[in-house]
């Protein structure tokens, strides 16, 4: 019998909605960027249209686009990401929060600490971005007169994921007896200490939270270049795509198949999402006048 495949459905919202011309949109909340109760009820229609995650992007600066144009953007400016979704856990109870993270400008500890949290105050709910961030001027925002290359920031990622995924090992999954009688909070033979030494990092280890609810956070990944679908067939559970035409798409999705059956991983242990503006009508004539109206809002 052929197993039931069932179709996954991701929401890219920036975190309001990706179209630059959506805030001019007749009846569109202008300030929904930044104003909570319109986010946690958009997160809350997201859940209940059966979407499997909501995510937030996140290129810590200011887009480099001239200001003429990004002055028209309502996604010029947006939450970190950690900080809104644990609120939105709180709000929802099913839907998935991927939250973008940088190998670049981070660091493993940190990382691991904020999605294990994130997973234990969803329930199981947290994914993580894998980005190792392009944009030049994140660099000027970390006391860094230059980005980094593109080879040496997926080398990097990949030493990272192994800290970050390491450390998320730190506490077996029994590791909290919690012994009232013996006074016995946890086995110290359940604690493990990463003690990694690597080109790039260096981190001892134990983390100090308790082994996230899902073992390890979703791994979700966007990469494009050689390095960046290298680490996607080694590391992601799912990848975002941004192909223009069907050919394009089926060429990644091969490609990326292809690595990781010479990894040895299954196809079916990763999905590729690719990416769609997706407009909403009663009719497709609707949805087009839709669209065509959106497309007019934008300078
Ligand atoms: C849907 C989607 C979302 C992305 N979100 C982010 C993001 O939030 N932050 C970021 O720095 N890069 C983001 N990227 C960029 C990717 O991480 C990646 O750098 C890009 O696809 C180019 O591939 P490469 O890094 O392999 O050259 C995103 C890409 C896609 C397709």
């Amino acid at each position: 019998m052929t197993p039931q495949r069932q179709l996954k459905l991701g929401a890219f919202m920036r975190p309001v909605s990706i179209h630059t011309g959506a805030w001019r949109y007749p009846g569109a909340f202008k300030d929904a960027n930044f104003n909570f109760a319109h986010l946690k009820r958009f997160a809350q229609t997201l859940e209940r249209a059966k979407f499997d995650a909501f995510f937030m992007a996140d290129h810590l600066a200011v887009l480099n686009m001239p200001i003429d144009a990004l002055k028209h953007s309502h996604t010029v400016t947006s939450f970190e990401p950690f900080t809104l979704l644990a609120a939105l856990s709180q709000a929802t109870e099913r839907i998935g929060l991927v939250a973008t993270a940088s190998t670049t400008f981070d660091e493993p500890f940190h990382i691991a600490r904020r999605f294990a949290s994130l997973d234990h105050l969803s329930n199981g709910r947290a994914g993580w971005n894998v980005v190792t961030t392009a944009n030049p001027d994140a660099a000027l925002n970390f006391g860094l007169e230059q980005a980094f290359a593109h080879d040496e920031r997926y080398a990097r990622a990949r030493e990272f994921y192994d800290v970050v995924t390491g450390l998320w090992d730190s506490w077996a999954d029994d590791a909290f007896v919690r012994d009232t009688e013996s006074g016995i909070f946890f086995d110290p033979a359940r604690l493990h200490t990463l003690n990694h030494k690597g080109k790039y990092l260096s981190v001892k280890g134990p983390l100090h939270i308790a082994r996230p609810v899902q073992g390890w956070p979703v791994i979700v990944q966007a990469g494009a270049s050689e390095p960046g679908r290298q680490l996607a067939a080694e590391t992601a559970e799912v990848v975002f795509a941004a192909h223009g035409t069907l050919e394009e798409g089926q060429k990644f999705y091969a490609d990326v198949e292809g690595r990781m059956q010479r990894l040895g991983r299954h196809r079916d242990h990763l999905k590729i999402l690719p990416g769609a503006f997706v407009v909403v009508g009663d009719t497709v004539e609707e949805a087009r006048a839709i669209r065509a109206k959106l497309d007019s809002l934008v300078h």
